[in-house]
């Protein structure tokens, strides 16, 4: 039971979008060397922690996507609390709400997102003052986005998820960006297992430009080869008004479209809406 005083700390989960994400390498650990431009919504889903005193860990979900989500042993916040514990020798617990606001495997890092919050939610509940570059190092071991999604603000990140390097591309800070989802789950492993093994080329960052016209995401056609719909997607955001880029977020199915006006965002948001479709869709901006 939570203490009679508990406090409850909160956090967001900021969505995560890969602005660029080229795969130069299949590794022999099986896992890919990637460089990528990682920035972060100003939403996502909440999590919120109350302090207990018998050392257990429970879930409970709730929000738009809660009902397709496992809160079991296996959740990655549940795993993220446990390694919190184990690390630091930890005897309290907590009671843990995740309010799923994002699709689950859906490229936005929701999960990773979720994981990278838990630590930095426990770290202050548990009040373990952890530096963050221990909370990046431990995230690692429970996905290869976690360590980013720890400060979730823009940075390169490379090696398989490991290696980030903060950005300050000041044009990106509040940009309008549109999320699209058409509702399709896909998996990672999957995705990254159909990659064509094509080296396009290193991805050089200085500004928003070299994001737009040197950058790619390398795994769009094998997402697109699991879910057709992502062309369509990315079709329809690329023909639409205002659209700076449009792009697939990670492994996908979710893309993006960045805008310069927020106008221009709200509008390509009202016509998807009036369409009538079951496509996912979240109005943001980059933090
Ligand atoms: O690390 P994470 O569990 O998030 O990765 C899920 C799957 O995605 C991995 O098992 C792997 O197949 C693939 N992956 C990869 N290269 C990366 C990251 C993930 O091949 N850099």
């Amino acid at each position: 039971m939570p203490l009679p005083d508990a406090r409850t700390l909160v956090e967001t989960a900021y969505a995560k979008v890969n602005l660029a994400l080229h795969v130069r390498e299949r590794r022999a650990d099986g896992y890919h060397a990637l460089e990528s431009l990682f920035a972060f919504a100003r939403d996502g889903d909440l999590l919120a922690a109350e302090l207990t005193d018998d050392g257990e860990v429970r879930l409970q979900v709730d929000g738009p996507f809660g009902a397709a989500l496992d809160a079991g042993a296996d959740n990655l916040v549940t795993m993220a609390a446990r390694l919190l514990q184990q690390h630091t020798g930890e005897e309290r617990g907590a009671v843990i709400t995740l309010t799923k606001n994002l699709p689950i495997a859906s490229g936005i890092g929701g999960g990773s997102a979720d994981a990278a919050a838990a630590l930095r939610l426990l770290n202050r509940l548990w009040d373990a003052r952890l530096p963050a570059a221990e909370l990046e190092q431990l995230g690692l071991a429970l996905g290869s986005d976690v360590p980013a999604c720890i400060s979730s603000v823009t940075q390169m990140v490379r090696g398989r998820g490991e290696i980030l390097e903060q950005r300050d591309v000041k044009a990106l800070v509040g940009m309008p960006m549109l999320l699209v989802n058409p509702g399709v789950p896909l998996s990672t492993a999957r995705v990254f297992k159909g990659w064509d093994r094509q080296d396009r080329g290193p991805l050089d960052v200085q500004g928003l430009d070299d994001v737009i016209t040197g950058g790619r995401n390398d795994l769009e056609a094998s997402a697109m080869e699991v879910a057709p719909i992502i062309a369509q997607v990315l079709g329809f955001l690329k023909d639409q008004r205002g659209v700076r880029l449009a792009r697939m977020s990670g492994s996908g199915a979710t893309c993006f479209a960045l805008f310069d006006d927020a106008v221009d965002r709200s509008a390509v948001a009202k016509a998807l809406l009036s369409q009538g479709g079951d496509w996912w869709i979240m109005e943001t901006e980059i933090r």
